[in-house]
């Protein structure tokens, strides 16, 4: 998606070792504008696949997300990393391990708001390792819901995430594909490379 990389290449700031900073308008402060036309991007992409929930996680999963839903006219459900209050309900559970952070989180959402009449598209800001994404899906899968695929909004493609993915029969969709951030420069991958 051209206008995206076009925003990272104005907007992005890489760091060390292979993490390029998006706060200005994803990860931190949101650009609504371009969330929309991502969210409309999504729903272009997964407009076949009869949408019935877009599934994501706190916190800068919920953007894009809420306007993918938006456009599929379908709910949004965060995937929450702790434990609210009122969340005194059954719960689908799954241990995400990070790589970048070296620990491993319980993930979870309210079993009454995934079925298996659920036609699920996961939507992610990040695609890294991939463990979030895996994640989410054996959320959706516990609750007998149909995964349809996967929507990223940037792939660090020197990542294994998306092979990770691929290799699961999953469809994975990445508006932005970043061959390389080496010499504080961000590379893109060919379109259909
Ligand atoms: P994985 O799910 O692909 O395995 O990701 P990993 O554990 O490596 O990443 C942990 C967190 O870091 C995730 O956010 C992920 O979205 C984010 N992340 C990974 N690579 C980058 C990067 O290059 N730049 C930025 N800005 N973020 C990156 P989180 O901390 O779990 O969630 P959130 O609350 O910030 O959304
Ligand atoms: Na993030
Ligand atoms: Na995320």
């Amino acid at each position: 998606m051209k206008a995206l990389e076009n925003r990272i290449e104005t907007d992005g700031t890489v760091l060390q070792e292979g993490v390029l900073k998006v706060d200005k308008f994803l990860t931190h402060q949101v650009d609504p504008v371009l969330m929309e036309q991502v969210g409309a991007e999504f729903a272009k992409l997964f407009e076949k696949e009869k949408i019935t929930k877009v599934v994501t996680i706190e916190a800068s999963g919920i953007a894009p997300a809420i306007f993918t839903g938006l456009h599929l006219n379908v709910p949004v459900i965060f995937a929450r990393k702790s434990k609210s209050l009122t969340m005194n309900e059954e719960l689908l559970t799954a241990e995400v391990y990070s790589f970048t952070k070296q620990i491993t989180s319980t993930i979870s959402i309210s079993r009454k708001f995934l079925s298996e009449e659920d036609n699920v598209l996961v939507i992610d800001d990040f695609l890294a390792n991939g463990q979030a994404a895996l994640g989410l899906v054996d959320l959706c899968r516990q609750a007998g819901a149909k995964v349809e695929g996967i929507g990223i909004v940037i792939e660090k493609s020197f990542q294994t995430g998306r092979e990770l993915l691929i290799e699961k029969g999953l469809r994975v969709e990445s508006l932005a594909r970043i061959g390389s951030l080496e010499n504080q420069t961000v590379t893109f991958l060919e379109a259909d490379a």
